[in-house]
């Protein structure tokens, strides 16, 4: 009985045995799979975190690595990161980072919780390149069971090139806002010193530069001379008049059409004028001013203090050579107009003014020719109608007398037809008209002379005739009251398409820059600039080649084109 009761517990025991053991078999499988899958979520883990490109690594809260990623690692090639400090495994850093440039976000974070991100500036000059590198450093908490951080992953990236990028973007548009505003206020004005002057300023703030000027072409000289300048000595500026192209830095960029941009200008061999080295300029640069591809002046702008100008500094100064040039030309070609409107306008009042004194003269020379001689006339005729017949000799001689007073009132009368208008030129044409007045001035003066037909003679549409007439006119009315000459040679050359004068003395001639640049139009004579009016009007060239001491040539030459013919 007691066996039994042994033997059925001995089984029921070895049962219990068997299942506690395959139990505790199944146990040890489940903790197996969880290890199993412990570890796969670790590898996942570190998977997942290995192909961030950016540089990752989990902190303590004693700012110790705990674990970092492939790229982080690749950087220490293979030297053991974790257990080290993460300002140390950043930057290389043996002290934590430090603002302003190394601002650590992990205080932050710890404080408010959630995720900082930072930028940091690495400086990389050690080698004088002076480049930088910016790189954002993002962190953010991770929580324990209890919600209190136990760990911060930081996340670091490289964004220098796209800061650069952005910097550019910004400089780029900070200069197109310049450039719009400069070109706004030259293209206000037509002013061409109000022009220079601001578009001279906002260039010098825009490139921060403390000397600056800009430089005209003169289209006589062909030099550069400066019209406008800041923060340079008169002696320089004085110094630099009449560049020629070619010359100088200015003078190449003018020649090149090519800005020209010189790290230290006192010691450049280019320069010629001995004022550049002892004006103490480092940095300068030449801008040519362009207009319709040709070079109507220079901008530059120095500094006395060594720097370089960047890339976008030159380009801007470029785009402004080519708004500048076209401003200064309009502003130019406004105050040509102006004052060929002014010249004109007073040409008019001279002209009206000079009809007026003509027949003030006309009426007074028929009044005192005509009605005196009528006068005398009527009297001699009265005292004719009275005499007695027998006094025949006395009637013949007063008839003989009235005679001669009638043929000299007469030809007054002719005299003053001629010169309101040359019946010569209707009747016979240009070389007899011209012949004609030759003799009537130039002869009557004592002055020999010499007029020369060039070609077959032909008559010209009317008002041709009468303007080359005129012009010759007045150019022999010159050379007497003024050339002081012994002869005059006068040719009048029939082309097949134009007609060309040329009255050309041995006189004392005159300087035509001083004539043609007096100020007050209305002291200057009407002549030349009536004579150039009639030649231009026909769409004629009128040319005066004089220079004092060395007489002086007029030249005109008029197309005898449909368009004259139909004038
Ligand atoms: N052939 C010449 N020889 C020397 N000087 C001259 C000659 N022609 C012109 N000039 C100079 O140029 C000036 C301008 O000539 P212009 O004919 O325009 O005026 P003007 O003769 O003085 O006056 P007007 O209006 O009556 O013609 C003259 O005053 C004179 O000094
Ligand atoms: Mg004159």
């Amino acid at each position: 009985m007691e066996t039994e009761l042994f033997t059925s517990t001995y089984e029921l025991m070895r049962q219990r045995l068997r299942e506690s053991l395959r139990e505790i078999e199944q146990k040890n499988i489940d903790l197996e799979e969880s290890r199993e899958r412990l570890r796969r979520s670790r590898d996942f883990l570190q998977t997942t975190i290995d192909s961030i490109d950016d540089e990752l690594m989990v902190l303590d809260s004693q700012l110790h690595v705990t674990q970092a990623n492939r790229k982080l690692r690749l950087r220490h090639s293979g030297q053991e990161v974790v257990g080290r400090y993460c300002y140390e495994v950043s930057h290389g850093f043996d002290h934590p980072c430090r603002p302003p440039d190394y601002r650590c976000p992990l205080n932050e974070v710890r404080q408010t919780g959630t995720s900082v991100r930072v930028v940091h500036v690495l400086n990389t000059n050690h080698d004088g390149a002076g480049s930088e590198k910016y790189l954002e450093v993002s962190a953010s908490p991770i929580y324990d069971s209890d919600g209190k951080i136990s760990q911060i992953v930081e996340l670091t990236r490289d964004i220098t090139e796209s800061t650069k990028a952005e910097r550019q973007i910004f400089e780029a548009n900070r200069q197109l806002v310049a450039l719009n505003a400069i070109a706004g206020t030259v293209s206000q004005s037509l002013s061409l010193e109000v022009i220079l002057n601001s578009a001279l300023d906002k260039t010098m703030e825009l490139i921060n530069c403390d000397v600056g000027g800009i430089l005209l072409l003169d289209e006589k000289s062909q030099t550069l001379s400066y019209a406008v300048h800041r923060g340079l000595s008169k002696r320089f500026v004085q110094g630099i008049a009449g560049l020629a192209p070619g010359e100088g830095i200015a003078g190449k960029a003018a020649q090149l059409g090519e800005t020209l941009v010189v790290s230290d200008i006192s010691k450049d061999y280019r320069v010629t004028r001995p004022v550049v080295a002892q004006e103490n300029l480092k940095a300068f640069v030449s801008q040519p001013l362009m207009s319709k591809g040709r070079v109507v002046g220079v901008l530059n702008v120095a500094s006395r203090k060594p720097r370089s100008f960047s890339q976008q500094e030159i380009q801007l100064l470029s785009a402004l050579g080519h708004q500048l040039g076209t401003a200064i030309e309009n502003a130019r070609l406004y105050q040509e107009l102006q004052s060929k409107e002014q010249m004109r306008a007073e040409l008019l009042r001279q002209i009206i003014s000079a009809q007026e004194d003509e027949r003030r003269r006309v009426a007074r020379e028929l009044h005192d020719v005509t009605s005196q001689a009528l006068a005398t006339l009527a009297v001699r005729l009265e005292a004719l109608a009275t005499m007695p017949e027998s006094n025949i000799k006395e009637m013949e001689s007063k008839i003989e007398e009235t005679r001669a007073l009638l043929a000299t009132t007469s030809g007054e009368v002719y005299r003053l037809i001629y010169a309101l208008r040359p019946t010569v030129l209707d009747d016979l044409g240009l070389a007899a008209a011209l012949r004609s007045c030759a003799a009537n001035s130039l002869g009557a003066a004592g002055i020999e002379h010499h007029v020369e037909v060039v070609g077959e003679e032909k008559r010209l549409p009317p008002q041709v005739e009468i303007a080359i007439f005129r012009i010759a006119q007045e150019a022999m009315t010159n050379v007497v009251r003024h050339a002081r000459a012994d002869s005059t040679y006068v040719s009048i050359e029939f082309k097949e398409k134009s007609v060309a004068l040329q009255i050309e003395d041995d006189g004392i001639g005159f300087d035509l820059s001083e004539e043609s640049s007096s100020t007050d139009v209305s002291k200057r004579g009407a002549g030349l600039l009536g004579m150039k009016e009639r030649a231009e009007l026909l769409g004629g060239i009128l040319r005066i080649i004089t220079r004092p001491g060395h007489g002086t040539r007029v030249e005109v030459e008029i197309q005898v084109n449909q368009e004259n013919d139909h004038v």
